[in-house]
Order: structure tokens, then C-alpha cells, then sequence
């Protein structure tokens, strides 16, 4: 491994440790949907992939008009986008920088009944007739239930995951390098685009936690399922 490839996967894997820390020392039970509310944080991620559609064509009105994504609505109708990989929006990571908007976080809406954060989405968000029903539903799960506290795990000032590296190691060995080998560099072009991710410690949490939505909708079995998989993960970060 080249060594600047080694010191990204050395972000992946204590990003990786920081949220699997604590697994050895504490039993928790699983909770039954977290497959559920996993899928909702892939559609908090990029929804029309997930979706199986093209992403809208005309700008999200709720996205301010002097914002460096006004017009790219390829960009500005994910979640993310407005609310942050943190979920914190205007008091998370994105507080500045090229994708701050100054829109509030989701976090206030965490253990929101689902049924409420739905009627959020097809009001002025505009989801309704987009976005299929039951992604609503499942985006909607993961804001009531599948956020964490991102702070716990990553140092925002120096952008680096707090978590040991070793063990760290031992995770993505057995977790992720079935798919994306021991260099990280698999499957395809992986070691480039996986090493692009690593100055946002954030977005690999989240996508760790929740899987990435890929560029293969049509094939949920090739999709990347992150560590969402793992016994008691999101209860032990939260
Ligand atoms: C283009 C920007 C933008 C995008 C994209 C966006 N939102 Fe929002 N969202 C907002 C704004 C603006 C508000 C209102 C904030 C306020 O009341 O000050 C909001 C509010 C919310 C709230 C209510 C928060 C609260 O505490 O009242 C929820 C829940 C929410 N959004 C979920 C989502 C979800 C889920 C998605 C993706 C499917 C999404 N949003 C995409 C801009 C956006
Ligand atoms: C079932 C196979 C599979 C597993 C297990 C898996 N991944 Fe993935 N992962 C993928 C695929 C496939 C992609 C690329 C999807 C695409 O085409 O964009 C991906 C993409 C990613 C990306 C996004 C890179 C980018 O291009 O934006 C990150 C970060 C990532 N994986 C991290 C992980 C981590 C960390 C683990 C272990 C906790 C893991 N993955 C486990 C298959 C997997």
C-alpha cells in the first residue's frame, strides 16, 4: 500500500473503531428494524439512487439562492445537503464551508412520531410525487430513530476519528474487506474514490453506520451495507 493510502484507511478504520468501541463490554439488544433504519439513512444519503430515479432536474426551492449548490439539484435534494452528515446542519460540520446553508439540523426531530417528519417531507420540502411513499416512511424512521451523536466520535476541530486504530483494523478486516479488500481498494475503482471520502470523517461515520446507496439501485445484494449490520452498533454510539 502506498503510504498515502495507508493513512486513509487508517481513517476508515478508527472511524470504523469509534463507533464499534464499546461492543466488547456492553451487551444490547438489537433493535428489529435496524435494517429499516439503515435503508432510511441510505435514502438520507441519495434517495433517488436508492429510489431507482433520476434525481430532480429543477433546484430544490428550500435551498437559499446565494448557496454554492443553488443550482445543482443533483446535490441539493439530499438530506445531507441541507442537514448535514451530522445531522446537526447550521450547528454541525457544515456550520461552515462550502456546503453551510444555515439551515437547522434534523436532530430536534429525533423520536419524532413517523407520521409527523412524513407530513414535514410533503410540505414545503416538495418530496411528495418524488419520492416514493414508502422511502418517506423509511427516511422518516431513520430521523425518529437511527441518529447519533457524531460529536462523541470524531474531533470536529482537527477532523480526525477519535477510535484506535488497531482494533480498528480488525473491524474492516472482517466487516468491510470481504468487499472492498484489505487496501480498500476494491470493489472496482474503490481505492481512489474510498480514500476521496476520508477529509469528511462525518460522512464515513454515516455511511458505516447506514451502508452507501451506490450506483447500483437495481442491485440491492452489490450495494455496500456499511457495518449497519452489526449486532447492537447503533445503540452503542448513541
Ligand atoms: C434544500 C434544503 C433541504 C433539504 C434538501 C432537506 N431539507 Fe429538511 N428542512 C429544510 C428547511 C429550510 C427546514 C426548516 C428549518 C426551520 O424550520 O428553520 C427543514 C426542516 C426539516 C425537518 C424539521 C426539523 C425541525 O426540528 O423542525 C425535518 C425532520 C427535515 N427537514 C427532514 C428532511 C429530510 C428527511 C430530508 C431529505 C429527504 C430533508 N429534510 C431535506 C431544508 C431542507
Ligand atoms: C456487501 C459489500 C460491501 C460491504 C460489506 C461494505 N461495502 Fe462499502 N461499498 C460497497 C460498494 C459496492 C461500494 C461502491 C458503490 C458504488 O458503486 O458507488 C461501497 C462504497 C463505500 C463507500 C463510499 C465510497 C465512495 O465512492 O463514495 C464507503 C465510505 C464505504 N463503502 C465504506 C465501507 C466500510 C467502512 C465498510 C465496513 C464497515 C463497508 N463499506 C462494507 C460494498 C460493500
Amino acid at each position: 500500500m502506498s503510504n498515502l493510502m495507508t493513512k486513509l484507511m487508517t481513517v476508515v478504520v478508527v472511524v470504523m473503531f469509534a463507533v464499534v468501541a464499546i461492543l466488547g463490554v456492553s451487551a444490547v439488544a438489537i433493535a428489529d428494524d435496524e435494517a429499516a433504519i439503515a435503508r432510511g439513512g441510505k435514502v438520507y444519503d441519495k434517495w433517488y439512487k436508492i429510489a431507482g430515479v433520476k434525481a430532480p432536474k429543477m433546484s430544490n426551492p428550500l435551498y437559499p439562492a446565494a448557496k454554492k449548490y443553488a443550482k445543482k439539484p443533483k446535490s441539493n435534494w439530499h438530506c445531507k445537503e441541507c442537514h448535514g452528515w451530522d445531522y446537526m446542519g447550521v450547528n454541525g460540520g457544515y456550520a461552515k464551508g462550502k456546503h453551510a446553508t444555515g439551515i437547522k439540523g434534523v436532530d430536534g426531530k429525533a423520536g419524532a412520531p413517523i407520521a409527523n417528519i412524513v407530513s414535514v417531507l410533503k410540505g414545503d420540502h416538495g418530496y411528495a410525487g418524488k419520492m416514493p411513499e414508502a422511502d418517506m416512511q423509511s427516511v422518516a424512521l431513520f430521523v425518529s430513530k437511527g441518529q447519533v451523536d457524531i460529536r462523541k466520535h470524531i474531533d470536529y476541530a482537527t477532523k480526525t476519528p477519535k477510535g484506535d486504530k488497531a482494533r480498528g483494523a480488525n473491524y474492516f478486516g472482517t466487516i468491510c474487506a470481504g468487499c472492498h479488500g484489505a487496501n480498500g481498494d476494491k470493489p472496482r475503482d474503490m481505492g481512489k474514490t474510498l480514500g476521496k471520502q476520508m477529509g469528511n470523517p462525518q460522512e464515513v461515520l454515516h455511511k458505516v453506520l447506514n451502508g452507501h446507496p451506490g450506483d447500483n439501485a437495481e442491485d440491492e445484494s452489490a450495494r455496500c451495507s456499511g457495518a449497519s449490520g452489526y449486532p447492537g452498533l447503533r445503540e452503542d454510539t448513541t
